[in-house]
């Protein structure tokens, strides 16, 4: 075994994102494109020496050569230690969660989320602290800063080692220690809920349906719903993790999880339906005959949460991202909860759950979380609404009702549009940031606007910044519509816009929700041009 340091040359474009750096997965196939970035993030965590690191991905196309390579990479650098997932298989929580367990100074995570994986797909990679969460903007910019500078990478040569085995062995001086990566999730799982009475509430007869989309969350679905709290064998659907996802696109959203959709919309539907993505952080919620928006989600957690023991004890705060639905913050009103609102992307979310001021959180985008761990958990919401469910013995559809008609409703609804020419997509952008100082007062296709900004962010824990975060525009009668560009798209840009409308009226609370929003929509459309300028007739994607 030799340890070789390879000369290298800078590669463009290697900025992290939303969530790390993602790209197509041929690109992370070029020579020395996975290498050099690696070596950024040693570089910009002041070397892997004498260091632990956790390592695991989603099992995506090229997951398995990617952690080959990084375990070289982190031999080479002299780490004391890796833990890696068996088949170097994590979720993001798990590991996360394996993170904090651990004491780890960080780790590495394989996942382009909820993309489509294959050789023609997707893949990604993103650096964790210590807290078991993303990077904060000041370590990932110094990852971007040393990928534009590096002129060599250190790389142990070796055949593959094996981790298909839990157990440890030396690999030229590190310690690989190889983990089943289900076992101590579960444990952290049985510890925040009642597995008692939710194996109560699969006995008393109560059917669900949890689509894994042929995704990392299949052994952990499995595991702790069908092995431990004994819902009926079938109920976990799409359970082994492929590395093409099936040919799917694993978003837990109803567009791409409509076979469950369907079946939850239909005359034998299951009491309650989940499915979650591609690393297992996103879930969606369906109850008999109704979809539970992720934003209307994370409000009906937020007022039962002490339903289950691990929040017995209340709430220190709440946090949702901008674009997120108000709804969250009708509750943490109702209940005298700080309510923080952040910009896109969990990283955000650390700081807050690090300094006790928030214990769940939440993006409009199917993540949910809570302080257990520093990234949002698919599973983990499932089990927080199964355990309203036993607690509460109401069915999904009314649990919504009486959550509306005590809070108001906040119809919300976001529209994609996919793969838009990059240019075009600036254009739009920056159209609307011009028009920001004349919006206020002018009535835009019927609705009049109070406020209109772009988003920026004050962290009240570090006092960092972030600016540009998206734009907003809210109408006087409390509808909102956000404009934004994905930080996660891998092909030209993806424009996100983000609408809501609040009603306080019960009698006018059960309406669809695009036939609720049709004026929010009208005003979006009127303000940006979306037609024009994408040339687009509809959006992509409606979640
Ligand atoms: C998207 C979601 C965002 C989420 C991120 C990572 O980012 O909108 O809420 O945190 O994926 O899962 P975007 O593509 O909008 O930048
Ligand atoms: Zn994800």
């Amino acid at each position: 075994m030799e340890r070789k340091t390879i000369t290298t040359q800078p590669i463009e474009g290697q900025k992290p994102g939303t969530s790390g750096l993602r790209k197509k997965t041929k690109v992370f196939m070029k020579p020395h494109y996975l290498e050099n970035f690696v070596q950024a993030v040693w570089q910009a965590i002041d070397g892997v020496a004498g260091k632990t690191l956790v390592l695991g991905g989603d099992g995506r196309y090229f997951n398995d050569r990617a952690a080959q390579v990084i375990l070289r990479m982190a031999a080479a650098g002299g780490a004391r230690k890796v833990i890696v997932g068996q088949d170097a298989l994590l979720s993001t929580p798990a590991a996360s969660n394996l993170i904090r367990k651990r004491g780890a100074d960080g780790g590495l995570i394989m996942s382009a989320s909820h993309n489509p994986g294959g050789i023609h797909e997707d893949f990604g990679i993103k650096y964790n602290i210590a807290n078991g969460g993303p990077a904060p903007a000041e370590i990932t910019d110094k990852i971007y800063a040393a990928t534009e500078t590096l002129t060599s990478y250190d790389i142990l040569e070796t055949q593959d080692v094996d981790i298909s085995t839990p157990g440890s062995f030396d690999l030229a001086g590190m310690e690989v220690e190889v983990v089943d990566p289900v076992a101590d999730y579960l444990e952290l799982m049985s510890q925040l809920f009642d597995f008692n009475a939710l194996r109560g509430l699969f006995q008393s007869g109560f059917t669900m349906r949890f689509d894994a989309m042929h995704a990392i969350t299949g052994p952990y679905a499995t595991a702790v719903l069908e092995n431990a709290l004994g819902a009926a064998a079938g109920t976990v659907v799409n359970g082994t993790p492929s590395p093409d996802f099936g040919g799917g696109h694993p978003d837990p959203n109803p567009t791409w999880a409509k076979t469950l959709m369907d079946e939850m919309m239909g005359p034998d539907a299951p009491d309650f339906g989940a499915a979650s993505d591609g690393d297992g952080d996103r879930n969606m919620i369906v109850g008999r005959g109704i979809y539970v928006t992720p934003s209307d989600s994370l409000a009906v957690l937020a007022a039962n949460a002490h339903l289950a023991p691990g929040y017995s004890g209340g709430l220190k705060g709440v946090a949702r991202s901008m674009p997120t639905s108000r709804a969250l913050d009708r509750v943490a009103e109702a209940r005298g909860l700080a309510c923080y609102e952040t910009p896109t992307g969990w990283k955000f979310f650390g700081n807050l759950l690090d300094a006790g001021r928030a214990t769940l959180c939440g993006e409009e985008s199917a993540g949910t979380g809570s302080d257990h761990v520093r990234e949002k958990d698919g599973l983990w919401a499932v089990l927080l609404w199964l355990s309203v469910l036993a607690a509460s013995g109401k069915s999904v559809a009314d649990i919504l009702a009486a959550h509306w008609a005590e809070f108001g409703r906040n119809y919300y609804s976001r529209h994609d549009y996919e793969a838009v020419e990059s240019t075009a997509a600036e254009r739009l952008m920056q159209a609307l940031r011009d028009q920001l100082p004349d919006l206020p007062g002018q009535t835009v296709a019927g609705l009049t606007v109070a406020l209109a900004d772009e988003f920026a962010y004050d962290d009240p824990v570090d006092g960092s910044r972030a600016e540009g975060q998206g734009i907003r525009v809210m109408f006087d009668d409390g509808a909102r519509v956000v404009f934004r560009l994905s930080g996660t798209g891998t092909v030209g840009a993806t424009l996100r816009v983000y609408l809501e409308r609040l009603e306080n009226d019960p009698a006018l609370q059960q309406l669809d929700a695009q036939e609720a929003l049709a004026p929010v929509i009208a005003a979006a459309e009127a303000l940006a041009g979306i037609g024009e300028r994408t040339g687009r007739v509809g959006p992509d994607v409606m979640t």
